[in-house]
């Protein structure tokens, strides 16, 4: 017998290069590759990309440089590029950097073994076609090896709008939903594999409109009422939404669906009407509060995420200050800032850009203003009895780690409970990345 090939895949940008990882170490799985932790020990390292800001893009290049060395250790190593950078700069990739042997598109994986026998016969292999065969389908590998208790399921991809800020349209594709059936079977398989928690991704995951079994497209309130009746499945989770596409169903699936964590994640992107709408997002600062405010009157509780973009192309002190004004009124639990990104392609990579250093400025004023108000959150947690998922050992002895509801990461000193399990507990401290516990009986 000869020894398993392994396989290191990096990854990076959102979670859907997390759950798209995972389908591409099931299948090379298939091919004979065994995952590990150490590139240095690896046949094949595949770097899964994201294209979203610059930053992120040019980590990939330094990234080769660095393992591009561990092909002289070991000759038969091979080197890949998936996910959106591929996608964005295909050939371009082999060119700056002749170490690399594999460019896939992140909707021509179910490819990849195809590939990687192209690459062991020392070719190199370039993929990043939007074919038309369904590759969820096309990669149903069945592993049944145990799974953590909280899984990631992608049920959409690509994106229609169009933000004029944004690469996804680009680099993920049209608008494409996957139907009920599929999303169910594989929900079934993941709580068969020990999972009690999934979180449903998409780009525009509201947007959801999958076949159903009866040839009639079903809403993400209708899949989600649908997983609500799977046994073993305790919690569900979506995300990322686009606040367009919030239909009445969903702000009823949140008060009224059992399973349906307290959770939403909700980008807003500014708080100006001129900006926005320079944004191409196609819709206000007022329609958006208005849109919470009946999120709120569904599910009080309910904690709100968002992102935001800072230094937009023409953004004035006056449309940041409206920013900074919808976040007051908000009230986020978590939220994400980042500077603008100028990103080639894109409508708005032609505009007057605002100056680097105001825009670093404004970064720094709107993340003290979210942090304070996370940091409140979480100190109005203490007291409050919540229920976590427990997910892991802690750093000491007797502590687990898990989430609440609220997808607040809480610590549980001395605790009895093991891994998957559902823990009533009360909060004692907000510490400042997560919340201690103490079982409840
Ligand atoms: N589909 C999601 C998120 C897409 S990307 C949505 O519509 O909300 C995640 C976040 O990255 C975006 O919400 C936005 O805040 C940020 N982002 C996207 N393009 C960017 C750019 N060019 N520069 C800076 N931030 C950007
Ligand atoms: Fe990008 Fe806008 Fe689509 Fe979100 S909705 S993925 S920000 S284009
Ligand atoms: Fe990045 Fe692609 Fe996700 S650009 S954020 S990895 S969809």
């Amino acid at each position: 017998m000869t020894a398993p090939k392994k396989l290191f895949i990096k990854t990076y940008g959102c979670q859907m290069n997390v759950y798209d990882s995972e389908r591409m170490a099931e299948a090379l799985g298939g091919e004979g590759y065994v995952e590990t932790k150490v590139a240095e020990e690896a046949d094949m390292i595949l770097l899964n990309t994201c294209h979203i800001r610059e930053k992120a893009a040019e980590k990939v290049y330094s990234e080769l440089g660095r393992l591009k060395p561990l092909k002289t250790v070991n000759p038969d190593l091979k080197i890949g590029v998936a996910g959106c950078v591929a996608q964005a700069e295909g050939e371009e990739i082999m060119r700056r950097q002749p170490a690399v042997d594999l460019v896939v598109g992140p909707q021509s994986y179910h490819r990849l073994p195809q590939m990687e026998a192209r690459l062991r016969q020392g070719e190199k292999a370039l993929d990043t076609d939007f074919p038309p065969e369904d590759k969820f389908e096309e990669m149903r590998a069945r592993p049944k090896a145990r799974r953590a208790p909280s899984a990631f399921l992608t049920v959409q991809e690509g994106c229609d709008k169009f933000c004029a800020f944004c690469v996804v349209p680009y680099t993920r594709g049209a608008e494409v939903s996957r139907p009920v059936t599929r999303v169910l079977d594989e929900a079934r398989d993941l709580v068969a594999r020990g999972v009690r928690e999934i979180t449903l991704l998409g780009q525009n995951v509201n947007a959801y409109h999958g076949l159903g079994p009866d040839g009639v497209e079903q809403s993400l309130a209708q899949l989600i009422w649908a997983l609500n009746d799977i046994d073993g499945l305790e919690r569900i989770r979506f995300t990322t939404s686009h606040p367009n596409d919030m239909q009445d169903d969903l702000i009823e699936a949140h008060r009224d669906c059992p399973k349906l964590m307290p959770y939403l994640h909700l980008p807003v992107q500014s708080g100006s009407d001129r900006i926005l709408k320079r944004m191409n997002r196609s819709h206000t600062a007022e329609s958006y509060l208005r849109l919470i405010e009946r999120i709120r009157a569904a599910r009080p509780d309910i904690l709100l995420s968002g992102d935001f973009i800072v230094g937009f192309p023409e953004e004035t002190e006056a449309d940041f200050q409206a920013t900074l004004d919808l976040i007051e009124s908000v009230n986020y639990g978590y939220a994400y800032s980042f500077k603008y990104s100028t990103r080639p392609g894109t409508p708005a990579a032609e505009r007057a850009q605002v100056d680097p250093e105001e825009a670093d400025a404004r970064l720094q004023r709107i993340q003290a203003l979210i942090t304070q108000q996370q940091q409140n959150i979480q100190k109005e947690m203490v007291g409050r009895d919540v229920r976590v998922l427990v997910e892991k050992k802690g750093r000491f002895d007797g502590q687990m780690v898990g989430k609440s509801e609220y997808l607040h990461a809480v610590h549980i000193d001395g605790c009895t409970a093991a891994i998957g399990d559902i823990l009533p507990v009360r909060i004692t401290e907000a510490k400042r990345n997560s919340l201690a516990a103490i079982q409840r009986t």
